[in-house]
């Protein structure tokens, strides 16, 4: 926990605009990037990543919570996501629900206006689907 102190919502979120430059999206045009910090204070960026099926879009959140999950992290404190343009990027119904299961008591940041907001994860999913066996985390 205590690495992760040393991270500010402002440099979390200087990570995110910097994955928004690998933003695959020539269809919305919609540049997004996210950086997810573990309680060891690492930080894990990832991008929209598009595609010609539209269905088979991968949101910025997902893509930094599937690099980190599948390099073996699961203690996710907090997670910023920026709009190349600068709009709020407000994470997608889909994208909360994988927060669910990985982060249940963390954070999101959205950029408002120019400032860095932080959101509970319970505030933004008040009552988020989970199952029984997925709080033991051991599959
Ligand atoms: N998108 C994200 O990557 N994250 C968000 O928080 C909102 C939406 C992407 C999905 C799609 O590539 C584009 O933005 C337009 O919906």
């Amino acid at each position: 926990m205590e690495e992760a102190d040393n991270m500010t919502n402002e440099k979390l979120m200087a990570f995110a605009r910097v994955a928004t430059e690998f933003s695959y999206a020539p269809y919305s045009k919609f540049q997004v990037g996210a950086a997810l910090l573990t309680e060891d204070g690492e930080v894990f960026t990832g991008c929209n990543v598009e595609n010609a099926s539209y269905g088979a879009t991968n949101c910025a959140e997902r893509t930094a919570l599937f690099k980190a999950v599948s390099e073996g992290k699961r203690n996710f404190i907090k997670i910023a996501v920026a709009a190349k343009d600068g709009s709020p990027a407000y994470p997608c119904g889909v994208c909360l629900q994988v927060m669910n299961e990985f982060m249940p008591e963390g954070s999101v940041l959205v950029e408002e206006n120019g400032q860095i907001i932080e959101y509970t994860l319970r505030q933004l999913l008040p009552k988020g689907f989970s199952l029984q066996q997925s709080t033991t985390k051991t599959e």
